[in-house]
């Protein structure tokens, strides 16, 4: 009697559990995306904690902050940027944004030289500012499987990690911008002449 209820049990708990399994990773292909903090926010000014264990919620966080920065034509976004104060960031500064760059934890080990140029960020839509940033950054991060790596980056990746890392301190790159914040829209008019005049 035992026996016959524990065979029936398995058959028909496998049956349901295999039905809810295939719904569960075709919701997991579906892009979540969040709500992007802007300049202001309170959350953006405040200090990240160390990430002490990759939970599946880390994973889940990760996988929603691609999807947003993606989403947003972003090169890079900090936890904090979608309300979360831990110490991760996602860069992607690919072409194509196929190369995303998860960084757990990260530190920077060694910087050198001198790049000086226009930045933005995705929590100051529509504008962006002058500064100078170095040309090289050595870091090392905890990548998703929870394995600690080593990353160089030159021009944009280093001005991508140097700034993604600042938020995970509460600092926004508006503090270190020379001059004052433009319009995106001004900015492209303004490379366009130049593009132009360089033409002539
Ligand atoms: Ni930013």
């Amino acid at each position: 009697m035992i026996t016959f209820s524990v065979e029936i049990n398995t058959i028909h708990v496998y049956n349901i559990d295999s039905e809810d399994l295939f719904a569960e990773l075709e919701m997991e292909k579906e892009m979540a995306l969040r709500n992007i903090r802007e300049y202001g926010d309170d959350v953006l000014a405040k200090e990240c904690r160390a990430v002490k264990e990759i939970t599946p919620r880390v994973k889940e966080l990760v996988d929603d902050m691609l999807d947003t920065m993606y989403e947003a034509n972003g090169v890079g976004l900090a936890a904090p940027q979608v309300g979360v104060l831990k110490r991760i960031v996602v860069i992607d500064v690919s072409p194509e944004g196929d190369q995303p760059l998860i960084m757990i934890n990260p530190e920077i080990l060694e910087t050198d030289g001198e790049q000086t140029g226009y930045e933005g960020c995705l929590s100051l839509p529509g504008k962006s500012g002058v500064v100078t940033r170095p040309n090289y950054v050595k870091a090392k991060a905890t990548d998703i499987d929870g394995t600690e790596y080593i990353v160089e980056g030159e021009e944009l990746l280093a001005r991508a990690i140097c700034h993604e890392l600042d938020h995970l301190d509460g600092h926004m790159y508006v503090e270190k911008v020379e001059g004052d914040l433009v319009d995106n829209e001004d900015l492209v008019a303004q490379q366009e002449k130049e593009h132009e005049e360089a033409a002539d």
